[in-house]
């Protein structure tokens, strides 16, 4: 019924699971769309949540997720009239953590779901738009951010590239996601609250416990940090040298050395 992690070489799979391409080769569920279902499934699901989505964000995190935003806002180095790009900015929770750790920056988001972007302050830029074709000029902006998207993505590496393209050479990217974190002993306790007490919360608060089902079996099934990094050095991004935590930065050829960090949060702590 859940995400798993199967060997590739041994697993016969059977005909109810499909293999999810978009987090992992070793991924198998049959509770995650497949590859070609998932923007319809995601786009619907968030449109059926909406409403309730900051209030189960605030639940499920116990409050903290509005501290992550403000990390990733504060990790951004931007100049004068910076231009900033919130992708799925859903309820625009990101893009105002931006404007206000940044009130000279120009923040816009873009996101597929309309139903979100109507919850989403009125004073904010925002476009209907997908992730995996951003209707903007290349080298556009100069900092890229996301919350919680990309696990989202039907394809991560097309979603990266796209970033990548719409930034600035030297521009700043910054992840901000859930992962399934390092296995060590809390890992069990994570993935009851996840599997058993998040579908109920959905359930009870946001009357749909399968989107509540969704939502922590794709953080479970999503790239390892170390892997989304890999995913990030393909796309021509490169860790800040010499920052504790800080932005990914698209390398090119005005001699930014690709540097940064990305700020991909684990289940299990803080760890970027
Ligand atoms: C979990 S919500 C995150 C919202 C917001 N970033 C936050 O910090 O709370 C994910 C958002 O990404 C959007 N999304 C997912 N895939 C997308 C795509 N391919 N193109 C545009 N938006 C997408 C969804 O519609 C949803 O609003």
């Amino acid at each position: 019924m859940f995400a798993r992690q199967v060997d590739p070489h041994t697993y016969h799979r059977p005909a109810r699971l499909r293999a999810i391409e978009c987090y992992g080769p070793t991924v198998m569920s049959s509770v995650l769309p497949s590859v070609a279902d998932k923007p319809r499934y995601v786009a619907a699901m968030f449109g059926r949540i909406a409403p309730r989505y900051d209030l189960m964000n605030t639940l499920m995190t116990g409050g903290q997720d509005s501290r992550w935003r403000r990390i990733v806002a504060d990790s951004l180095v931007l100049g004068d009239q910076a231009q900033v790009l919130d992708v799925g900015t859903g309820t625009g929770k990101l893009a105002q953590a931006v404007r206000r750790a940044k009130p000279r920056a120009r923040v816009t988001g873009v996101d597929f779901t309309l139903p979100m972007l109507r919850q989403a302050p009125s004073d904010l830029l925002f476009a209907g738009a997908d992730a995996l074709k951003l209707p903007f000029a290349d080298g556009q902006f100069d900092a890229v951010v996301s919350g919680f998207v990309m696990r989202n993505l039907a394809d991560v590496p097309a979603g990266l590239a796209e970033q990548a393209r719409v930034l600035r050479p030297g521009g700043q990217l910054v992840i901000m996601e859930t992962t399934p974190g390092p296995p060590n002993l809390l890992r069990p306790l994570f993935r009851l609250y996840f599997r058993r007490i998040v579908p109920l919360l959905g359930q009870l608060i946001a009357g749909d416990e399968s989107a509540y089902t969704y939502l922590p079996e794709s953080t479970l099934a999503f790239l390892e940090p170390d892997r989304l990094a890999a995913v990030l050095r393909e796309a021509g991004l490169r860790r800040r040298t010499g920052a504790a935590a800080g932005p990914w930065q698209r390398g090119g050829h005005l001699g930014a050395q690709g540097c940064g960090l990305a700020v991909s949060r684990q289940l299990s702590g803080d760890g970027c």
